[in-house]
């Protein structure tokens, strides 16, 4: 069930261009992970050399017990089959049909008959919405469909580790919101690794297990979604946060005088916001990777700031979990597959946070 990727001290340049270094981190198996960090800082290029389409200059990408930028051709081909990736400019097949681009990866890695491949195509076509264009062209279809086209195209190979590049840039935020929660539940259903590359924050903060920033050539921290929520650092705040007070400017770094500046005018940094609890399965189940609200925090004697975990109802995820997750895996009626979420009547599971949609 998914597959732990281990960076270790990796550091890619184009010439002489450092795009970081010493980068070190671990997809934990079966867990969500958002990669953030402002435009350039080397995201696009840091999902490449996980699969091996670029070489870095120093470093291991564990994939179980294989160092990616050490394998041979034929054992990277095997290796890749392990990832679907979903690029961040869709990489559709300019000439292709949406179902030929989408059963690219079948025809190209299995025997499977041509009855088998339109089964699995037409299956993730209907996960992603997509019910109906199989005739289209990618240059016939909005900037959302070609995303979710990818998307399918990234799922098709059921893959252990699921790679997503601004899988939500452009969509709008009804879109988005929906998109979120198929990634969610496709990790309850297949259990797989996935490292989304996102600028939209609300993602960053609700979406999942792990967060990791890149800033200046460096991996500036990684690790648990509370952790960095609730973190002080000032570039994870003021990314975290969407703030233009912090040490990140219009050019990616702020000069010592700007730094004065607003030091001068009295911006502070502000208080941290909320966290928000995390989104759950439509189905309301808990995924197996899932930490309980709060647990990084009181772990390591935190206090999350006021208003914390209280989802758009009202309730406080603190207090509701224990009864929530009691509920839950006695059954209680809960569908086992991912559904409508409908309000509960009196005395039933409440539904998850997220997990309804106005
Ligand atoms: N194949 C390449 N050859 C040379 N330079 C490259 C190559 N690919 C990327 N770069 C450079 O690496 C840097 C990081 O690019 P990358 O696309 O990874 O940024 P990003 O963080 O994904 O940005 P965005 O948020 O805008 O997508 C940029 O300066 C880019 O020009
Ligand atoms: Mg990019």
């Amino acid at each position: 069930m998914g597959v732990e990727i281990r960076v270790e001290g990796l550091t890619k340049r184009f010439g002489r261009q450092v795009i970081w270094e010493d980068v070190s981190l671990t997809l934990p198996a079966g867990e969500i992970s958002v990669l953030l960090g402002p435009s350039g800082t080397g995201k696009s290029v840091f999902l490449k050399t996980l699969i091996g389409l670029l070489r870095p200059e120093r470093g291991h990408v564990w994939v179980g017990d294989q160092d990616v930028p050490r394998l041979s051709e034929s054992k990277l081909y095997e290796t890749r089959k392990l990832f679907g990736v979903l690029f961040q400019d869709g990489a559709l097949f300019g000439s292709m049909n949406l179902f030929d681009n989408i059963a690219f990866p079948l025809r190209e890695h299995t025997k499977k008959k041509e009855g088998e491949i339109k089964r699995i195509v037409m299956e993730k076509m209907e996960l992603v919405g997509l019910v109906g264009a199989e005739g289209k062209l990618p240059g016939e279809i909005s900037g959302g469909m070609r995303k979710r086209a990818g998307l399918a195209r990234a799922l098709v190979l059921d893959p252990e580790i699921i790679l997503c590049d601004e899988p939500d840039s452009g969509l709008d935020p009804v879109r988005t919101s929906y998109l979120n929660q198929l990634i969610v539940d496709l990790n309850a259903q297949i259990g797989a690794t996935i490292l989304i590359v996102t600028h939209d924050i609300n993602t960053a903060r609700t979406v999942p297990d792990n967060i990791g920033l890149l800033f200046r050539r460096q991996l500036v921290m990684c690790g648990p979604r509370e952790m960095l929520l609730s973190s002080e650092e000032p570039v994870v705040r003021q990314f975290l946060n969407a703030r233009r007070v912090g040490p990140i400017g219009m050019s990616e770094e702020k000069d010592v005088s700007e730094l004065e500046a607003e030091a001068k005018m009295g911006h502070d940094p502000g208080r941290l916001p909320p966290i928000p609890p995390q989104l759950l399965p439509s189905n309301g189940r808990v995924r197996p990777t899932q930490s309980p609200p709060g647990a990084w925090l009181r772990a390591n004697g935190v206090t999350p700031p006021a208003g914390s975990f209280i989802d758009e109802l009202g309730r406080n995820w603190l207090e509701e979990w224990p009864r929530y997750v009691a509920t839950m895996s006695v059954g209680a009626g809960a569908p086992t597959r991912p559904g409508p979420v409908t309000q509960p009547g009196p005395g039933k599971t409440p539904p998850p946070p997220g997990g309804v949609r106005a």
